[in-house]
């Protein structure tokens, strides 16, 4: 299963100002829009459950996509959940076991990508362990937050890019927003 990374930096390279930061205050429309129509075509994605919990309506999931949210706890969020197991779940598998599990269910819930949507510290661990096959990164080159949090928690993105190629650079709008598609390097 084709696994991609999809996120929105500052100028200065910040994924927010700290975990409880919404993108959609700073993000542009453009990367929205741009965000909601990947993520819907790839019919499933990951996140943190700080994430989760920072979105514009908290505990939400996004509709028409399995919605896999991380967290050490998950029983006590499920129990508490309104949705259906095939519309969001809360686990704590590892990323690799959870690339594995998502093949699983790809067939019989009808998605074929994982969108991995965030925050740093998930990022980092689908990067380490390997199973980021593209990397979509919107540049909001207009924006600085000054401080906050990076993309990645564990490493810098000069060093994360080594393994990738830049494949395509798209203006999103002409106030500076640019989102590059990085392939594996062969
Ligand atoms: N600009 C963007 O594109 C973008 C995208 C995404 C997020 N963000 C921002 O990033 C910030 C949040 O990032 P963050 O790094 O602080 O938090 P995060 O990655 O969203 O969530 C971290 C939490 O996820 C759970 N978790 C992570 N890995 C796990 C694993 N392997 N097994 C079990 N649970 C796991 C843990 O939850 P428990 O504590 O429940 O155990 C952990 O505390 C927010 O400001 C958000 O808005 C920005």
């Amino acid at each position: 299963m084709h696994v991609f990374l999809i996120a929105a930096i500052s100028a200065d390279g910040f994924l927010g100002q700290d975990e409880t930061h919404n993108s959609m205050e700073w993000t542009s429309e453009e990367d929205s829009q741009w965000f909601w129509q990947r993520t819907e075509q790839a019919g499933a994605i990951v996140m943190g459950r700080k994430t989760f919990g920072a979105t514009r309506r908290p505990y939400t999931p996004l509709p028409k996509r399995k919605n896999y949210v991380l967290t050490s706890d998950p029983v006590p969020w499920q129990v508490k959940s309104e949705y259906p197991l095939s519309r969001l779940e809360y686990t704590n598998l590892s990323p690799k076991e959870l690339v594995k599990f998502a093949e699983k269910e790809s067939t019989e819930l009808g998605f074929s990508e994982l969108a991995v949507c965030g925050g740093s510290s998930v990022y980092s661990q689908f990067l380490l362990a390997d199973l980021l096959d593209t990397l979509y990164l919107t540049r909001e080159n207009n924006v600085k937050l000054g401080e906050g949090i990076p993309l990645f928690a564990a490493i810098s993105l000069a060093e994360a890019l080594k393994k990738y190629q830049l494949i395509q650079e798209t203006a999103l709008n002409d106030h500076g927003t640019v989102m590059q598609e990085w392939g594996r390097k062969k």
